[in-house]
């Protein structure tokens, strides 16, 4: 069941105009699928999508996934999907603070009721992404699937009602994404995670701000790894599509510090460091514990920290001289 190559393969990505989410759609275009993309642009950009836009297997629906009937209707339109890969979400933590009912309508509710629906149909994979922020937890070592728990923000907690949710009904899968970096779309706004702060500071010549001592650890994983494991997750890259919840980081910490200081040795910049206080409610340490990953044969991040920031910072530099 489900070994078809992706060669024709009738994909859903939602969150398609997300940094991730063209990602993944470019990615599977050239694996040979076609691909229907859902985005509401909440946050995705339309020059996301710009570079494959064209492509005469690419159809794009600017539509909110809290639509009930979606899956259903564009089922009917392109006849029916192999998988849905669902990475459509609010993504801001701190955002989330302040809106946590909307945050809990399009990360939770339309996710079970698009997971729901795609079972329905008969929707051979299903793939979420969830979060290293569903451990909310002060863990000492790695974070293991089983450990999740008290997540801090309505988002670590809509994600983690989403995962165990799948988890539980035995069909289709969720990664749980640890600090993804390397993704350079669009201009990087207030809740951009560090790697494009630091990048983007740099790009700039100012000095890097850091929250707190530094001595706070994050696990980094390069987004090309990521998108390889998601098309792996589907059954994309020809094998079964998974079930269940699997981490998906590196197992390495890094401080925030050390990372400040990679990025001013890629970048050639003088390492100069602004310290601000430490965000409330800011983890300590976080770091997946990959051994049910690599059990289940998911591709192992191979993206070296080092490689992955100057491949990011190669493109911001060519990106800004385009704009500039
Ligand atoms: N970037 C990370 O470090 C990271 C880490 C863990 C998990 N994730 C998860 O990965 C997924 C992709 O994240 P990203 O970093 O690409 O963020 P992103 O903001 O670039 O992408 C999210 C996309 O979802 C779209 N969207 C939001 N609400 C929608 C709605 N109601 N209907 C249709 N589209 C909607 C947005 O417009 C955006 O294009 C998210 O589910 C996020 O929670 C990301």
């Amino acid at each position: 069941m489900n070994r078809q190559p992706a060669l024709g393969r009738r994909v859903l990505v939602t969150g398609a105009a997300g940094s991730i989410g063209s990602r993944l759609c470019s990615a599977l275009l050239a694996a040979g699928c076609r691909v229907a993309g859902v985005d509401d642009f909440f946050s995705g950009l339309r020059g996301n999508i710009e570079p494959f836009a064209g492509d005469p297997r690419f159809f794009f629906h600017e539509r909110d996934v809290c639509e009930s009937g979606l899956l259903a209707e564009l089922s009917a339109l392109h006849g029916p999907f192999d998988a849905v890969l669902h990475m459509a979400a609010v993504v801001s933590a701190p955002w989330s603070v302040e809106n946590p009912e909307y945050t809990d309508a399009v990360n939770r509710a339309a996710t079970l009721a698009l997971h729901e629906e795609a079972r329905r149909l008969g929707v051979g994979a299903f793939v979420f992404a969830g979060s290293a922020a569903e451990y909310g937890l002060p863990l000492d070592g790695p974070a293991r699937e089983d450990m999740a728990g008290e997540p801090q923000s309505p988002y670590g907690l809509s994600k983690l009602l989403s995962t165990k949710a799948i988890e539980e009904s035995g069909y289709g899968c969720a990664l749980r994404l640890f600090n993804i970096y390397g993704t350079t779309e669009g201009n990087p706004g207030p809740y951009d995670g560090v790697v494009r702060r630091f990048l983007d500071a740099a790009l700039r010549g100012e000095p890097f701000t850091v929250c707190g001592d530094g001595g706070q650890t994050r696990d980094f994983v390069y987004v090309d790894d990521v998108v390889r494991a998601l098309l792996h997750a589907s059954g994309a890259s020809g094998g079964e599509p998974l079930s269940g919840v699997f981490n998906y980081g590196t197992g390495r910490a890094t401080s925030v510090a050390e990372l400040a200081g990679i990025v001013a040795a890629v970048s050639g910049r003088r390492l100069e460091i602004i310290s601000l206080p430490e965000r409330p409610g800011d983890l300590r340490h976080s770091r997946a514990d990959m051994s049910r990953s690599r059990i289940t044969s998911l591709p192992m991040p191979e993206t070296r920290l080092e490689d992955g920031l100057r491949a990011a910072w190669e493109r911001l530099r060519e990106k800004d001289g385009r704009s500039g």
